[in-house]
């Protein structure tokens, strides 16, 4: 497991903000602080409550929601990998009308700002997904609020060999603008795999489609054999799961880097590998907008707020006032 796993004595404990602006934009989403709890690691509701205070954070992105209710994939679903570790999760969810009824009121009265993921096997679905949204928001959401929808493309289009949507520019531009037929009056990221030849080209299709922000990266496919047992390691079986943790930061800040140079005013934000301060100024100085935390916190489950307040703390010991002094330094 890497060194840089876990947090330095430095940025531990908290401490406000204060005289340092944090504050960020994702297209037309203004958050106080650029620190998200990325989907599928910060539970469905306000779970993650129980160690953070939820409304300290820039916002939190739920778990991916479908339509339907969804079982995911057999156990074993999780292994660990040399830097990180392998999920199979398969977008288990309890369907968007229950988490509706069930889990959104309780991350509201948390405060937090909610980015709403979804996801769908066909185009279809994620119409049908965004209306049933648009249909069950409550109309007075205080004190949080929902912010945005994040279309998670990283999934199998049936009706496409179940290639993901990702992998296709037109399959993504066609899922995100789907979501903005069935919810119009929410902003769009649309969250993508970086196993693609030009991601360039689908952040392009994404944006052309609507998608105010994308998000940089999904998990990367990978597999893994249980060798005592000489079988795949994961119930997924030959389908294998996604990579995530301190691995994959390199990934994601490529793939920040190649889509701010490409879209300069593009909504981005970055997520892959972050555990510390340097990794999450890594991809904002890549270009990020703002920044998601995801294995980092089912290894420490107050990771996002120590990096609220390490990034503070960093920004003041470097003299910095703003975020908007770092966004996209590298790229002169
Ligand atoms: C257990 C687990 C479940 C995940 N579930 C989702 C999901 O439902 N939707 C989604 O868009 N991403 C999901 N992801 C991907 C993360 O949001 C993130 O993009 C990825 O893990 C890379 O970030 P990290 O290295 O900080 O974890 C999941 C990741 C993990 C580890």
């Amino acid at each position: 497991m890497s060194p840089r796993w876990g947090w330095s004595r430095r940025e531990r404990g908290a401490a406000p903000t204060g005289d340092v602006d944090l504050t960020t934009a994702v297209g037309s989403v203004t958050l106080p602080n650029p620190v998200l709890a990325a989907s599928g690691t910060a539970g469905h509701a306000d779970e993650l409550g129980a160690y953070v205070a939820l409304d300290r954070l820039g916002a939190v992105v739920v778990k991916s929601l479908a339509s339907e209710p969804w079982p995911g994939n057999p156990a074993p679903r999780v292994r660990e990998t040399h830097g990180g570790m392998l999920n199979s999760v398969g977008l288990q969810g309890p369907g968007i009308e229950a988490w509706l009824g069930r889990d959104l009121g309780r991350l509201l009265a948390s405060g937090a700002r909610v980015v709403v993921s979804v996801w769908g096997r066909t185009v279809a679905d994620f119409e049908s997904v965004a209306r049933r949204l648009a249909d069950g928001l409550p109309a007075a959401t205080g004190p949080g609020a929902v912010v945005a929808i994040e279309v998670n493309v990283s999934c199998p289009n049936v009706e496409d060999r179940r290639r993901m949507f990702a992998h296709s520019p037109t399959a993504t531009a066609e899922a995100v603008a789907a979501v903005g037929a069935g919810c119009p009056m929410l902003p769009r990221w649309a969250k993508l795999s970086p196993n693609v030849a030009d991601l360039v080209e689908v952040a392009g299709a994404a944006y052309g489609a609507g998608a105010e922000g994308v998000t940089l990266v999904n998990t990367l496919l990978g597999l893994a054999v249980d060798v005592e047992h000489r079988r795949i390691a994961l119930g997924s079986g030959p389908a294998g799961g996604g990579l995530s943790g301190p691995a994959v930061l390199p990934v994601a800040v490529r793939s920040v880097f190649d889509v701010r140079a490409a879209y300069p005013d593009g909504g981005i934000v970055g997520v892959g590998g972050v555990s510390d301060v340097a990794d999450a100024l890594q991809l904002v100085m890549a270009g990020a907008d703002a920044v998601a935390v995801g294995t980092a916190t089912l290894r420490d489950p107050r990771a996002t707020e120590r990096l609220v307040d390490g990034l503070a703390r960093w920004c003041r010991a470097e003299g910095v006032r703003s975020l908007d002094e770092l966004r996209g330094v590298v790229h002169g």
